[in-house]
């Protein structure tokens, strides 16, 4: 027997994942068979093991001490304090110390858009995409503050190519090519309620995006974190993609990050209701962090204070600033992973493409704001919703395009 399917045999066996072979059997060509067994030579087998394990413990937070965490309100800072920020801020970003991420590695499958998510056309009568959107802020920071702010998109696997395409037909926007860098986040397999790794429709391993909080692996191992060095960058502002009032480039985010010595922060917005889909801020054993809308608990989700607020009511918009040294502190680490329970489309024993009804696999995915723990302090910035958050996540209802077209453009009427 050749060596490598011995080896790989042996190993199936060690972690119980036998039934992969029963797709390598069904191969016909020899190329074919020799792609998939390398597919599985790049499977930490162990790492899947441990996963599978964890899908049945409870969040953690379950057993940690919960607390509400401080937080500066943008509207109420005197005119003197506003103006010191800026100051700063704004020095750190003309002598061309920030760069921007955004992260644009997930599917818009709850969009209903095929193709990457930003190059979904927004609606407006200019038909902008949300990429021309976020560029058009990038493009105009450039001008304000004279300066080169290096972009840097994260990708995944399924759409770079699309991504990278989409850029180059359009010109960029307007941005100059040589300060967008894409690169590329990892994927883990998907398995099911036995742990055993499925098989996709088109015959290969079944594997989905790691989530955005192996995005610090990701830049060091594609040569993200060196490049910035190479450029003198110090702070790092990372978004997701899907936020058209998003403000990547903000003099007082990061004034109060220098002002306050702290190596990240975030931006909050006042919670809608106990029931909006958002994370929130808060300590988790003294330590800054995020409790994820998944998996905060009900009665929490619920509680206020003495005034009436909801305890936990700094959400958190996926707008957030590192300082280089945070990220590269946060690249050498492990983040835990995050599970979600997902209906998956797999080939059966038999070879049969089954197409389930009801959720059957799990995904697991590491959260970018889990990296917040590892920080001793974190600054947060509250900021008004109007001006700085419009997601576009369901193709109709809360968050959709309908919503986010009309907090846009009131957004740019009232400027
Ligand atoms: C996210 C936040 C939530 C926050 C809300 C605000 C997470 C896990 N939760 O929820 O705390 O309150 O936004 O809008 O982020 N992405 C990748 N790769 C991945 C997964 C996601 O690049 O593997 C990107 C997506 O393209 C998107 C962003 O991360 O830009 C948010 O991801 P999504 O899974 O849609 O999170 P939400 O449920 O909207």
């Amino acid at each position: 027997m050749d060596e490598k399917l011995k080896q790989i045999k042996q190993t199936l066996e060690k972690y119980g994942q036998e039934q992969l072979l029963d797709e390598y059997n069904r191969l016909t060509s020899e190329d074919q068979k020799q792609d998939f067994l390398d597919s599985l030579l790049t499977i930490d087998f162990n790492q899947v093991k441990t996963l599978y394990e964890k899908s049945k413990e409870e969040p953690t937070f379950v057993n940690s001490k919960i607390e509400p965490i401080e937080y500066v309100d943008k509207a109420k800072l005197s005119k003197e304090e506003f103006k010191e920020l800026k100051e700063i801020g704004t020095k750190e970003i003309k002598a061309g110390k920030l760069a921007v991420v955004t992260m644009a590695g997930g599917q818009g499958t709850r969009l209903g858009h095929t193709g990457p998510k930003g190059t979904f056309d927004l609606g407006l009568d200019t038909h902008k995409s949300i990429f021309e959107i976020l560029t058009d802020i990038l493009v105009k920071a450039r001008k304000e503050y004279e300066t080169d702010i290096p972009w840097y998109i994260m990708t995944s696997d399924e759409n770079n190519e699309a991504t990278v395409k989409f850029f180059e037909k359009n010109d960029y926007f307007g941005y100059p090519k040589s300060c967008v860098t894409f690169f590329k986040q990892g994927k883990l397999p998907m398995i099911s309620t036995e742990g055993k790794i499925l098989i996709d429709e088109k015959h290969k391993i079944k594997e989905a995006a790691d989530g955005h909080g192996g995005i610090f692996h990701s830049m060091l191992k594609e040569g993200i974190v060196y490049d910035m060095k190479a450029r003198e960058i110090e702070w790092v502002f990372i978004g997701g993609v899907d936020n058209v009032l998003v403000k990547p480039v903000d003099p007082i985010l990061i004034g109060l990050s220098v002002k306050s010595k702290v190596l990240a922060a975030g931006k909050s917005i006042v919670k809608a209701n106990p029931k909006e889909k958002v994370g929130v801020f808060c300590k988790r054993n003294g330590r800054p962090s995020v409790i994820e809308y998944s998996e905060i608990t009900p009665e929490m989700a619920e509680e206020r204070d003495e005034s009436g607020e909801l305890k936990y009511g700094e959400s958190h918009i996926l707008c957030n600033l590192f300082s280089l040294k945070a990220i590269e502190k946060v690249s050498q680490m492990n983040l835990p992973y995050h599970i979600a329970f997902k209906k998956a489309k797999y080939i059966d024993k038999d070879g049969n493409l089954v197409k389930p009804e009801s959720p059957n696999a799990y995904k697991f995915e590491a959260f970018l704001f889990d990296a917040f723990e590892s920080l001793d302090s974190l600054a947060i910035l509250r900021v008004k919703r109007e001006e700085e958050f419009a997601p576009v996540k369901n193709a109709e209802g809360v968050d959709s395009p309908e919503t986010a077209r009309k907090l846009y453009k009131d957004f740019h009427s009232k400027k």
